[in-house]
């Protein structure tokens, strides 16, 4: 991995390697917590990724034994308690970047979660596409642990991920849960031992990287966004999408897609079309 020299920051480190970015949140001595500087500087780089050739896939993680401690409970809540206007605006860009940003970004998102992930960090986790998380780390919402409530963004963004009574359990009891739990909910894809945790997820960006973009692209933007449209809408939607997709791609899903599928080139049931060039 290399060449961050373009992404410099205090708080993050911007890595890419073979179309993978990985972006790492980069305070390990508060166990990687959002603080305001992060939200802007993860506003940033979020706002030139979506248009940096080398980031084709997004993986976001942790530095050190951390995935993420949530927000940055000192530097927010004590030490901008005076501050109504600056509040606001940090306030503002933390629940914007996970909440929009993030879950609107234009390519696959897939959250690595390393470690420690509790209360805000949840919302990083919903806002990615995919998640995977070491089996033994520790995962929480925690709030009601410090007399608080699931804020921000947290409490809507776990309403589109956990099923009522986990949602309920978890955020009551404020019991953290392992990885293996978090999987076994639905709040990950899956959980894997952590040595095996940063090879796996790569391989698994990867492979997603060597998928038509637009078409990724589109695979998201129908999911994200017709979720909350009726019927008719989703299907106007859907069609437009189309156009858009295949202009974006000049063709490519009916010249080379469907088109080598018919030259009997590969078979799209057994696995894509760049495997078949390789
Ligand atoms: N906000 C601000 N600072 C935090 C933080 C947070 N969410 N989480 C950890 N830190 C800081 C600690 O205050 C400590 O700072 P210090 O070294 O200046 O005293 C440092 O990070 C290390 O934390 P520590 O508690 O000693 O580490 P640990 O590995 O023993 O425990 C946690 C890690 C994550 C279990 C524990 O720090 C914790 O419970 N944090 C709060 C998690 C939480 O409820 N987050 C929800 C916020 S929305």
């Amino acid at each position: 991995m290399g060449d961050s020299e373009r992404y410099d920051y205090e708080t993050l480190l911007v890595e890419f390697d073979d179309g993978v970015c990985l972006l790492t949140l980069n305070r390990p001595e508060k166990r990687n917590a959002m603080n305001p500087t992060l939200g802007e500087e993860i506003t940033d780089a979020l706002e030139r990724l979506r248009n940096e050739d080398r980031c084709r896939v997004l993986v976001i993680t942790g530095a050190g034994e951390s995935f993420c401690a949530g927000m940055d409970l000192k530097e927010f809540f004590i030490e901008l308690q005076d501050k109504p206007a600056e509040y606001d605006r940090a306030h503002r860009v933390a629940v914007e970047w996970r909440g929009r940003t993030l879950r609107l970004f234009p390519k696959p998102t897939i959250a690595m979660v390393n470690g420690h992930c509790f209360g805000g960090a949840f919302t990083i986790v919903e806002g990615c596409d995919l998640a995977v998380a070491a089996e033994d780390a520790k995962m929480g919402l925690s709030e009601i642990n410090f007399k608080m409530f699931p804020g921000g963004s947290v409490g809507k963004s776990m309403g589109n991920l956990l099923r009522p009574r986990d949602y309920m359990l978890y955020s009551l009891t404020g019991r953290p849960m392992t990885g293996q739990i978090a999987a076994d909910i639905g709040l990950v894809n899956y959980a894997i031992p952590r040595d095996k945790l940063r090879d796996d997820v790569m391989a698994l960006a990867r492979e997603i990287a060597d998928k038509d973009p637009s078409a990724l692209q589109a695979t998201r933007e129908i999911y994200r966004n017709s979720m909350d449209m009726e019927w008719d809408v989703a299907m106007d939607y859907a069609s437009s999408l189309q156009s858009q997709h295949t202009a974006r791609q000049a063709n490519a899903f009916r010249e080379e897609g469907i088109g080598d599928f018919l030259d009997k080139k590969y078979k799209p049931g057994l696995g894509g079309h760049e495997n078949a060039k390789k």
